[in-house]
Order: C-alpha cells, then structure tokens, then sequence
C-alpha cells in the first residue's frame, strides 16, 4: 500500500523548450494586428498554447530513440511492420493502412463507403469528418445521448442516443447508411467519453440492419481510462484489454495518432473487410503514398509504434486525468462555467455564461479567448458562433452555433502544474473585470472554416444598435 498520494508527471524532462514571454502592451498591439484571431499569431508570441492537443505531445526518450531506427525504404520497410503489428495488437483488425492525419483516413474511407444521398450518423462527428461526409454528397447527422443537450451528471455524455438511432435507420432505410461512426472521446461533445455499453450496444443494434460500425480512435486511450475508471465491471481490467473490447465490437477504425498516438503526425485506417481494404489501397497510393508508409516518414512509423504503447500506460493516463482535473477544479473554484465533466483532453468553459451580457451574436466565446490572449499570452480556441456559426446574408445577423465554448486543450505531456496555475491565474483576474468586456462583430470572414482567418471588431453595445469602437 503506497502512502504517497500524490500523482506527480510520472517522467523528468531530459530536452527543455524556452517558452517566450511578452508584454501586456505587445499583446494588445498583436491582437488589433490579428483582427482578434487567435489562429493569426505566431507561435514565437504564444506563452501558453492550448489551441490544440493535436500534433503537439513531447515524445518521449523512448520515441526518439525509435526514431532513429526509422526504416525508409520505399516498399515493405521495417517500421511499417513494427507499426502494423503495434495496431494489430491494439486494435485487433487484419487491414491496417497508414495514412499521414487522421482526415486523410475519412476522406480515403468515405470515397469507398459514402454515396451521394446517404446518411452517415454518429455520436458527433468531428468537424472534418462532417466534411468529409459532406463532400460525399452525404449527410452526417449526430445523435448525441439526450444528457449532453440537457446537462446532466452522468458519466459517459459521449453516447450516442440508442432510440434515435433506431429511429433513423426505420425512417432512412438501412440501405441508405454505409456506416454509424462513434468518436471516442467525443471532440465534439466536450471530450465526454463513450461507455463500453453503449458500444456493445450499438453493435448490436447495428447488427440487425447489416449496417458496419467504424469507431474514431483519435483519443481511444482516455476513452479507455473512463471505462476503467467509471464503468462497472473494469476496474481490474488493463487499458489494453479494455481498448481490445472497444474495437472488438467494431467493423473498421480510423485514427488520427495526432492525439493518442503521442505524435506530432500519422494516421491509419483499420478493418478487417480485405476487398474493401485493397479498393482502398488504389486511393491511397494515388492520393498518400504506397500502403507500407501512407504519406509518413519510417520515422513517423516508429514513433506511433512506441506512442501507441505508451499511452496505454497507467501512470501516464492517471498523470494525464490528473493534470486535467487539476485544472478544472481551479477554474471551478473561481466559479468560471464549465462543461460538467473534466474530459482529459481539454477543459471547455462555457462563455456564454461567464459573460452573460455580450449576446451570443457578439461572440462572448472570440472575447474570452482574446482576453486569456491579453491577459497571459495563452491560446485558446473558440467552440462557438465564430466556428460553427453563419453570417445570415440578408441581414448580416449571426445565426448562431448552439452553445458558447472555449476549449483549452491540453497537450500531451508538455505543460506541468505551475503552467496550469498561471492559467488559472490568468481566469482570475479576467473574473474580476469580466462585466465590462465588450463583445465582437465579424469585419471579414471567409465562405466556408471562417474562423481560420476572420477579422474581429470590437462593439460598444448601446441601447439602440451596436456601435464599431
Ligand atoms: N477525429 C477527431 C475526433 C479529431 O479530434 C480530429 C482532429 C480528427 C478526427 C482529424 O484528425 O487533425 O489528424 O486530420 N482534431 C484536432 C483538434 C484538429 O484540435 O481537435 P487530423
């Protein structure tokens, strides 16, 4: 029995990158420079980046060292089979083809799978595989549990809705859906996890109407901690078991190892269906490289393989929900609101609450994150009008997105207690002058992804109209 309680980051830091440090009135000038996007900065001026956890994990001694065995042969490289035996292993398919992100694995699937006219359901898609679906001619459609668009106290928010989703299948026809995704954990519902119920039990739905489900296995390892860690019935069991079950009840995988891949790039697409496996080859060697290296480097291969392995770990996953739950409780105890639960990849404040004076048409999600900007030189992200929201071309009026968000995502192993300390910090003092921020319109914005690149302007709300400061 330990008698140490504490759960420290269960590595020391051998290589140490200086982050930059700038000054209140240089961050000021950069956000007017920028248009208040944050996507506009450069990283040089960035002190604490939490625009993503994607592509940004430190890898490990171990990774580096795989590295350098990096095999870069053309054809049938080393690294590939250290790679395809690595996602055998995990997830249990026979077919297993590289790709160099995790959108390249949608848009190769999709083109085999997905007809004008189809409908594609999930949980929650993530935003590019919604594209992918679209640039099909198909319709992507969530069906996300009833207690995520409620709010609720349960464990597993991810899930999707059962009874819609039979629902839509009699109403479509089963003929009409080539496949359901689950994304785990759910990006797009807060990083809220799937139950292994849930996934059982859409098999098995799905089973009855022929219909294969994949599963989007970018985050499949924090999924899996929430099994264990919340799910009756798994506490004994080992992440890699537990990650065993999850695709056991699944037809094909995709993954971006952006995320739990611990790497900076690559991908994959896994199925057991060999036909359909080498139909997707031909697009694959057309659009990412041969299938023994998909667009990624023998390097590229090698680290996946070992990140694959370590994120499984215990001590790592427990660091990681730690370092998570440190930060949302700080935030929580300032009152700041938050999605109910502590996901593990990104804490998500709700920033319609937090400045319930700038309507959501003023985006208060863009001014929360501009004013973290100004405050402490962090980057965040907004999960809100400016992401998903439209600019209604007859009279300029924002349709508006259905919740507010910030999400502060949190990369793998690179920032520690202190960093999150500063951030909480940072909330604490935009608390305290929240009342008089003002919100934001949209000066320029781009056809379709406008928050990449949209121009920000600060209004003066007044009683009549809002006015450009
Ligand atoms: N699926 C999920 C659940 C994701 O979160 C992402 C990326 C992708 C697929 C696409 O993978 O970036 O490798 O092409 N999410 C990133 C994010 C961009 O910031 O959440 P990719």
């Amino acid at each position: 029995m330990e008698t140490i309680k504490t759960i420290i980051e269960p590595f020391r830091i051998k290589v140490v990158e200086p982050i930059p440090f700038t000054t209140r009135a240089k961050r000021a000038e950069m956000l007017e420079e920028s248009g208040y996007n944050l996507f506009q900065i450069d990283a040089q001026n960035v002190t604490i980046d939490m625009l993503t956890d994607s592509g940004t994990s430190a890898l490990s001694s171990r990774q580096w060292s795989a590295l350098m065995l990096g095999d870069e042969s053309y054809a049938g490289a080393s690294s590939f089979h250290h790679f395809k035996n690595t996602v055998k292993n995990i997830f249990g398919f026979s077919q297993i083809l590289p790709v160099h992100q995790g959108r390249a694995a949608e848009r190769i699937l999709f083109s085999e799978l997905v007809k004008p006219g189809n409908i594609v359901p999930g949980n929650a898609h993530f935003d590019t595989t919604r594209a992918n679906i679209e640039l099909r001619g198909a319709k992507a459609i969530d069906l996300p549990c009833k207690a995520w668009v409620e709010a609720s106290d349960e464990d597993f928010l991810g899930n999707i809705d059962l009874e819609q989703l039979e629902d839509l299948i009699q109403t479509t026809g089963a003929d009409n859906i080539p496949l359901v995704i689950m994304t785990i954990t759910s990006n797009t519902c807060a990083g809220q996890p799937v139950s292994m119920h849930n996934i059982a039990a859409v098999s098995k739905l799905l089973k009855k109407y022929d219909i294969p489900l994949y599963i989007d296995a970018a985050r499949f390892a924090e999924n899996a901690y929430f099994v264990k860690n919340h799910e009756h019935g798994y506490k004994e069991r080992t992440i890699l078991s537990i990650a065993q079950e999850m695709f056991s009840y699944a037809q094909g995988a995709m993954m971006s190892c952006k995320k739990d891949g611990l790497a900076n790039i690559g991908g994959f697409i896994a199925l057991n269906d060999s036909d359909l496996a080498e139909r997707l080859k031909v697009n694959l060697i057309v659009s990412e490289g041969f299938p023994t290296y998909g667009g990624l480097t023998g390097r590229d291969l090698e680290t996946i393989a070992v990140g694959l392995t370590e994120v499984l770990e215990d001590d790592y996953l427990n660091y990681r929900a730690a370092s998570a739950r440190f930060l949302w409780r700080g935030l929580n105890r300032l009152s700041v609101p938050l999605i109910q639960k502590p996901a593990l990849h990104a804490v998500y404040v709700d920033a319609a609450l937090m400045l319930p004076h700038i309507d959501p048409e003023q985006l208060p999600g863009q001014v929360l994150a501009s004013e973290l900007f100004l405050e402490g030189g962090i980057r965040t992200c907004e999960i809100g009008t400016a992401m998903f929201g439209k600019t209604n071309e007859k009279t300029g009026k924002q349709i508006c997105a259905k919740r507010e968000l910030v999400r502060l995502a949190l990369p793998r192993r690179v920032y520690t207690q202190s960093h999150f300390e500063y951030v909480i910090e940072a909330f604490a003092n935009i608390q305290e002058r929240k009342d008089k921020l003002s919100g934001f319109s949209i000066v320029h914005e781009a056809p379709v992804l406008r928050h990449f690149t949209a121009v920000f302007s600060k209004v003066l709300k007044t009683s009549q109209s809002p006015v450009m400061l």
